[in-house]
């Protein structure tokens, strides 16, 4: 099996933001404020390495816990972020594409999320998957009912679904499953995000703190990636024959 050594989808769970405005001194919004300055860098990092797709968790189901002027400094944030690199997007010929429960967004937020995907649905090279109000098991949960549904309607023979008929109910669907998996900060583990996609992903842990993420930082991952072996169940030997 001949598997391309650059990852065709990157998916990041940038964290640290927090403890990188507390290293500092600083409130926790200046983190995510510096957090969507690496977003800006890691989006040109992702073009200047040839990563077509890159899907960032910018804000979890389960965020919504965190202190009420946290999540509003992180709506705004977004917005605000939204509003200013819709002409980067446009001039960098990236599509935008939405993951998770779009409808419980604030409006303004979902305003501005249909205005950037309609601006650049025409793009098909690189596309910048947003996480938000997104969470893996929120998302099985809507594609089982979407699919009861349409069995109910007839659309879908039960008898027939498969894993790629299933697929098609995920938020997902139209792009491919992520290759690489990076999460910085340290910390080891998931979180709720893309668990089906990421079935064989590769996982990149790094130590730096999400705000300090750089291309340089990017590369690396990009660089243990080539070298691992990505086996799908098969054995070494029979890759090498
Ligand atoms: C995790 O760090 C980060 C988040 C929950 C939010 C991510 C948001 C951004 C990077 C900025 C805005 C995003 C975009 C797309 C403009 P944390 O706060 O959990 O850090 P900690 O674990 O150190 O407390």
């Amino acid at each position: 099996m001949t598997v391309s050594k650059i990852p065709q989808h990157v998916a990041i769970i940038m964290d640290g933001n927090g403890r990188w405005a507390q290293q500092h001194g600083l409130p926790r919004i200046e983190g995510h404020r510096r957090g969507a300055e690496a977003v800006k860098r890691t989006l040109k990092a992702a073009q200047n390495n040839g990563v077509k797709n890159i899907t960032l968790y910018a804000f979890s189901v389960e965020n919504w816990n965190r202190p009420e002027n946290e999540v509003n400094a992180l709506m705004d944030l977004l917005e605000k972020f939204l509003q200013n690199q819709l002409p980067e997007l446009i001039k960098r010929q990236i599509r935008l594409r939405v993951i998770g429960r779009y409808s419980e967004l604030p409006e303004p937020i979902q305003d501005q999320l249909h205005k950037c995907e309609e601006a650049t649905s025409e793009f098909t090279e690189y596309t910048l998957g947003l996480a938000l109000n997104y969470g893996s098991r929120t998302e099985v949960v809507d594609a089982v009912k979407a699919i009861a549904q349409a069995a109910h309607a007839g659309v879908i023979d039960l008898n027939e679904l498969d894993y790629e008929g299933f697929r098609a109910y995920l938020y997902t669907r139209d792009m491919p499953d992520p290759d690489l998996v990076i999460r910085t900060s340290g910390e080891c583990r998931l979180s709720n995000f893309l668990l089906l996609q990421s079935a064989y992903a590769e996982i990149y842990l790094s130590t730096v703190l999400w705000p300090d993420f750089d291309e340089t930082e990017f590369t690396k991952a990009l660089t243990e990636y080539a070298a691992r072996e990505r086996r799908y169940g098969r054995t070494a030997e029979q890759l090498s024959s």
